[in-house]
């Protein structure tokens, strides 16, 4: 049984299968491949665009969706084994995940890591506890990576081009101010399928501590040695800029200081220049621009920038609606 927790977990031809299959969801809405079946989305952070997508796409395939938020509508659940349950957790994975197998054809998880510890966050236990027990396919709808924003982005970019063949552009991932030291999710995931996809990719950040996680950063290694392409990290604006065909923005915190946020933020202060705008997207190859949402606006990127025809942020998220009808036709029928 195939889950759908990373990209890197596929090959490329599944990969360009689900892409394929998602051109036809956005050409042809409406299918049976999810009739009389259901999904599970259990929510530990809120949503709105994978929310409302997960659920139409449930509805449009003829399947159902049911919303379950731990700890709000639905009872703690505790992860570790052997924990004498004696406080606010109500039930265990092992008993939610089987039970909830028992009722849903597939189980969707979004868990954010809980900024202690990266130690432990990187380990994606909440995740890999649902895939242990569940019976069903489970699905990624956010942890410490993000494979259904993949999965949209790619698609963005192959309609943006007329190709889907991206190798030899020039793509930029660059690091964005935000108040708060945010998740690292979509810039592992960017990194990740900006490589698998073989573009010539540069990691665009303030300083060495916002490199990111060994992992993602290998598996770009990986994927450059196996798709061709190139990875490079800079801490130059302008020579990132130049001549790039996708910038990509995102704002993440400092590994280093995951745990002890506050020495971090006076460094994370000094670079609001970092925000996306007109000057640095004129420097580009007449270059397109894209964010996952939700972003702030004249914080990540100006206005100017986010109006303009070159920003493809809003069609990146409604193609999560179309990607994922195809992930869950792919997995809901193995
Ligand atoms: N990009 C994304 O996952 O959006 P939501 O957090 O609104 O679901």
């Amino acid at each position: 049984m195939k889950h759908f927790l990373n990209t890197q977990d596929w090959s490329r031809a599944e990969l360009d299968a689900v892409l394929a299959e998602a051109a036809r969801f956005k050409r042809h809405k409406l299918g049976d491949q999810l009739k009389g079946k259901s999904i599970a989305l259990v929510f530990f952070n809120p949503s709105m665009r994978t929310r409302t997508s997960f659920e139409l796409g449930a509805f449009h395939l003829g399947g159902h969706a049911v919303v379950l938020q731990p700890g709000k509508d639905a009872w703690p659940i505790e992860f570790d084994l052997g924990t004498v349950m004696d406080g606010e957790t109500e039930e265990h994975i092992a008993e939610v995940a089987k039970v909830l197998s028992r009722y849903v054809d597939l189980i969707g998880v979004r868990a954010f890591p809980k900024f202690v510890d990266w130690a432990s966050d990187r380990q994606d236990k909440v995740l890999t506890a649902f895939a242990k027990y569940a019976t069903v396919p489970v699905i990624n709808m956010e942890t410490i990576t993000h494979p259904c924003q993949e999965l949209a982005h790619a698609l963005a970019l192959q309609e943006h081009f007329g190709t889907s063949d991206l190798r030899g552009r020039k793509y930029v991932l660059t690091w964005t101010y935000h108040p708060k030291a945010l998740n690292t999710a979509v810039a592992n995931s960017a990194l990740t399928i900006a490589t698998r996809m073989g573009m010539d990719v540069t990691l665009l950040c303030p300083t060495p501590d916002y490199i990111l996680d060994e992992r993602y950063m290998g598996w770009a290694e990986q994927n450059v040695a196996e798709n061709g392409g190139s990875l490079t990290v800079s801490h130059d604006i302008d020579s990132a800029y130049a001549g790039a065909d996708i910038v990509y923005a995102k704002s993440w915190g400092a590994l280093p200081f995951f745990g002890n946020w506050e020495p971090e933020k006076p460094i994370r202060d000094q670079y609001k220049h970092f925000i996306v705008d007109e000057r640095k997207m004129a420097l580009t190859n007449n270059g397109v621009f894209s964010h996952c949402l939700p972003l702030r606006r004249n914080v990540k990127a100006t206005d100017a920038v986010m109006d303009a025809p070159y920003c493809i942020a809003v069609n990146e998220a409604e193609n999560r609606l179309h990607v994922q009808k195809a992930v869950m036709a792919a997995l809901a029928n193995q």
